[in-house]
C-alpha cells in the first residue's frame, strides 16, 4: 500500500502537465499591456501565470522541442487551476495561429489591444531605450515614421498595429468567441470593469474587486494589491514617449483611421481610438 502511494506520488510530481490541462494564452498585442493584464489576472486565486514569455509557438528552436517542453515551462497549477502564458510576439506571428489550433483548437486567447498610433510610439520608445543601454545608434522617430512625406509601411512596429491584418489570420483558425479583446487604454485607467469582464469570458468565479486596485497618484496609475500586499509594475511603462511633431502625429492618426475601421468591423466592436 505504501508503495503504491509512494509510486503515486512519483507519478504525480515526474509526469508532465497534461495537454488537457486547462491554459490560456495572452497573444499579445506588443506594448499593448500585457504585462499589466496577465499581473492583474493572477489576483485570481485560480489562475497561475507563467513568469516568463516562452515564446514557444513563434521561435522554431522552441517549437521544435515539442508540446511537453512547452507545458514544462508552465508553473505548477492545482487541477482546478488555470495556467496563463503570455508571448505578445504571437498576435503579430504569422504562423501561430495554426500552431495553437493544433495544440487546442478549443484554447481560449486573450488579445490586450490599445490605441494603435500610442503603439506604435511605446514600441519605438522601446527599443530606443533598449539601443541608448547597449549605446548602439538609434533614429530619431520621425525618420522611421515618415519616408518620402509618406507613412512609412515597412516599419515594423507600424505594421504591428494593423491589427485588422493580424486578427484575420487568427479568425482563420479561431471563432470570434474564443479570443477576448481586452481594451487596454481603459485596462490602465479603470482596471476593474475589464477584468470583470475577463473573469466572465474566462468563466472564472467573479472574485477581483475595487480593493485589489488602488491608484498611485506619484506614478500616475494604478497598482494592485494582494491579499494585503502592494505591488506596482515596473517604471519602465510610464515611459514618456518621444516627441513627436503635431503634424506627423496627425498624419499618424490619420493613417490608421481605415485600418481601424476594419479592425471594428472584423470583431464587431468599436474602440476609443479611430
Ligand atoms: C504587415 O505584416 C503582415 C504579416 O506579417 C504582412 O503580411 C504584410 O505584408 C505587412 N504589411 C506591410 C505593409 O508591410
Ligand atoms: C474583495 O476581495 C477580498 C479578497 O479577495 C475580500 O477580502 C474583500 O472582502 C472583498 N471586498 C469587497 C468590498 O467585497
Ligand atoms: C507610489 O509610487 C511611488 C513612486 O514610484 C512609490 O515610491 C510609492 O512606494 C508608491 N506607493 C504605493 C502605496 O504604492
Amino acid at each position: 500500500m505504501a508503495a503504491l502511494l509512494l509510486g503515486l506520488l512519483l507519478f504525480a510530481m515526474q509526469s508532465p502537465p497534461l495537454p488537457s490541462r486547462p491554459l490560456i494564452i495572452i497573444i499579445g498585442v506588443r506594448k499593448g499591456g500585457t504585462r499589466a493584464l496577465i499581473e492583474m489576472l493572477s489576483l485570481h486565486s485560480t489562475v497561475v501565470a507563467a513568469q516568463n514569455e516562452v515564446h514557444f509557438f513563434d521561435w522554431e528552436s522552441h517549437f521544435q522541442k515539442g508540446l511537453p517542453w512547452y507545458l514544462s515551462q508552465m508553473p505548477y497549477a492545482f487541477p482546478e487551476q488555470l495556467t496563463v502564458e503570455k508571448t505578445p510576439a504571437y498576435f503579430t506571428s504569422g504562423k501561430v495561429p495554426k500552431r495553437i489550433h493544433q495544440m487546442n483548437p478549443n484554447i481560449k486567447l486573450l488579445l490586450i489591444l490599445r490605441d494603435p498610433t500610442e503603439r506604435v510610439l511605446s514600441d519605438y520608445t522601446q527599443v530606443f531605450y533598449n539601443r541608448l543601454q547597449k549605446h548602439k545608434r538609434y533614429q530619431p522617430i520621425e525618420s522611421v515614421l515618415v519616408k518620402d512625406g509618406e507613412i512609412n509601411l515597412g516599419y515594423k512596429a507600424l505594421n504591428r498595429s494593423l491589427y485588422y491584418i493580424h486578427m484575420q489570420n487568427w479568425l482563420q483558425y479561431f471563432p470570434l468567441e474564443s479570443i477576448h479583446v481586452v481594451d487596454g487604454d481603459k485596462l490602465i485607467k479603470d482596471p476593474l470593469p475589464e477584468m470583470k469582464k475577463v473573469e466572465k469570458f474566462l468563466n472564472l468565479e467573479p472574485q477581483l474587486n475595487a480593493s485589489n486596485f488602488y491608484f498611485n497618484k506619484t506614478k500616475g496609475f494604478y497598482c494592485l494589491r494582494d491579499h494585503g500586499r502592494e505591488r506596482c509594475l515596473h517604471d519602465s511603462k510610464g515611459r514618456a514617449h518621444p516627441h513627436v511633431a503635431p503634424a506627423i502625429l496627425q498624419k499618424l492618426y490619420q493613417f490608421f483611421h481605415e485600418p481601424n475601421r476594419k479592425f471594428f468591423e472584423l470583431v464587431g466592436r468599436t474602440f476609443s481610438w479611430k
